[in-house]
C-alpha cells in the first residue's frame, strides 16, 4: 500500500481485519520491520489519540518518529500558489513538502478541513499536495472530509464486541456548541457502506451529509426511532454540509444529546464515540461511564489501526 487516505485503500477489509487481530495478539511480531525507518507526523491541528497511538504503532514495528506542530514552532505556511507572499506566512508548502520528504520515509499528516472554501476542502488539498510533491507514502491522520484510521479503529471495536453476525449500527448526530468538521461522520459512514451490517444515520433537518458517503445507509431523522433495536450507537457532531450552510451550526438542541432514556430504546446498545467528547451536550455522564460505554477500547484500537497501516506502507517501500 502507497498511500492511506481512505477505505479503499486497504483492499479486503475482511483481511485487514484478520491483519488487525493478528497484530493485537502480538503488536511486536514485526518489530524488525521498521528498522532505520522513520515516519514524521505532520499536525495542522491538535490531537491526543492520533500522535500517541501512531507513534506507539510506528515504534512497535521498529520505527523512529518525528512529530512537527505546523502551528507551534514552525514557519507558518502558504497553501495556495499565486499568492503575493507579503503576509505572516513566511514560507510555502511547495517548498516545505519536499523538504519534509527528505527527512523521512512516510509522512503522516493531519490537516482539518477550514471552511474557507468547500470545494478546497473536499478536494483534500493539503493531503493531496502531500502525495504529489513529498515522493513519500502518505497517509491520513484525518483530513478534511476523512478519518480513516478511525473508522478502521471503529471497525475493529464493533467486530470485537458484536455478538449477532449483522448487528444494527446507528451514528446518530449530536449537539455541539462550535463547528465541526464532517470527516469522522463521512469516513464511518463510508466504512460502514463496506459491511453488512444494518446502517442507520439518524440527524436533524440541515444536516444531511454528503450522498456519496451516505451510500446505501438509512436515513431517519427521528432520533428515538432510529435508537430503536440498535446495537451500536455511534455519537458524534458535525457541522452542515449542504450549500449556503457549510461549516454552520445550525442546532444545539439538547434534546438530541444521547441519554439514558434514548439508550433504554435500544437493544442493550454499547454507546461509541472517536473522543475527545463535549459531555452533556453529545452524551451524558451517566452513558459515557456505563458499562456499556466502549469509548476507552475504541481509543486503544487507534494504536492497532495505525499499526496495520504502517506495516502495509513498510512492506512497499
Ligand atoms: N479521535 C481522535 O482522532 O482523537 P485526537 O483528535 O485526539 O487525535
Amino acid at each position: 500500500m502507497k498511500h492511506f487516505t481512505n477505505v479503499k485503500d486497504l483492499g479486503n477489509l475482511e483481511l485487514a481485519l484478520k491483519e488487525a487481530f493478528e497484530i493485537k495478539n502480538d503488536r511486536f511480531k514485526f518489530s524488525g520491520l521498521g528498522k532505520n525507518k522513520t515516519l514524521l507526523m505532520i499536525f495542522f491541528n491538535s490531537s491526543l489519540r492520533t500522535r500517541l497511538s501512531t507513534q506507539k504503532a510506528a515504534m512497535n514495528l521498529g520505527m523512529n518518529t518525528m512529530v512537527l506542530d505546523i502551528n507551534q514552532g514552525a514557519w507558518k505556511l502558504e497553501t495556495e500558489r499565486g499568492v503575493v507572499m507579503d503576509g505572516d506566512k513566511p514560507e510555502h508548502i511547495l517548498e516545505a513538502i519536499p523538504v519534509m520528504g527528505s527527512y523521512c520515509d512516510v509522512i503522516g499528516v493531519r490537516a482539518f478541513a477550514t471552511f474557507e472554501d468547500k470545494e478546497h476542502d473536499y478536494k483534500e488539498t493539503i493531503i493531496s499536495q502531500f502525495i504529489k510533491y513529498s515522493g513519500k507514502p502518505v497517509f491520513s491522520m484525518e483530513g478534511a472530509t476523512r478519518h480513516p484510521l478511525q473508522s478502521f479503529a471503529d471497525l475493529i471495536t464493533i467486530e470485537e464486541f458484536k455478538t449477532k453476525p449483522r448487528p444494527k449500527v446507528v451514528l446518530t448526530w449530536a449537539p455541539h456548541p462550535k463547528a465541526l468538521p464532517q470527516a469522522v461522520a463521512n469516513s464511518f459512514a463510508e466504512w460502514m457502506n463496506e459491511t453488512d451490517y444494518d446502517f442507520v444515520i439518524t440527524h436533524p433537518h440541515g444536516y444531511e451529509l454528503d450522498p456519496q458517503f451516505v451510500g446505501k445507509a438509512k436515513v431517519e431523522y427521528d432520533q428515538r426511532k432510529a435508537f430503536e433495536g440498535a446495537d451500536f450507537i455511534y455519537a458524534k457532531n458535525w457541522s452542515a454540509f449542504e450549500d449556503p450552510n457549510y461549516g454552520q451550526v445550525l442546532s444545539v438542541d439538547r434534546d438530541w444529546t444521547v441519554d439514558t432514556e434514548k439508550m433504554a430504546l435500544t437493544n442493550n446498545a454499547y454507546f461509541m464515540h472517536c473522543l475527545p467528547v463535549r459531555r452533556n451536550m453529545i452524551v451524558t455522564d451517566d452513558v459515557i461511564e456505563s458499562d456499556r460505554s466502549i469509548v476507552i477500547p475504541e481509543a486503544a484500537n487507534r494504536e492497532i489501526s495505525a499499526q496495520v497501516v504502517l506495516k502495509r506502507i513498510l512492506e512497499s517501500l
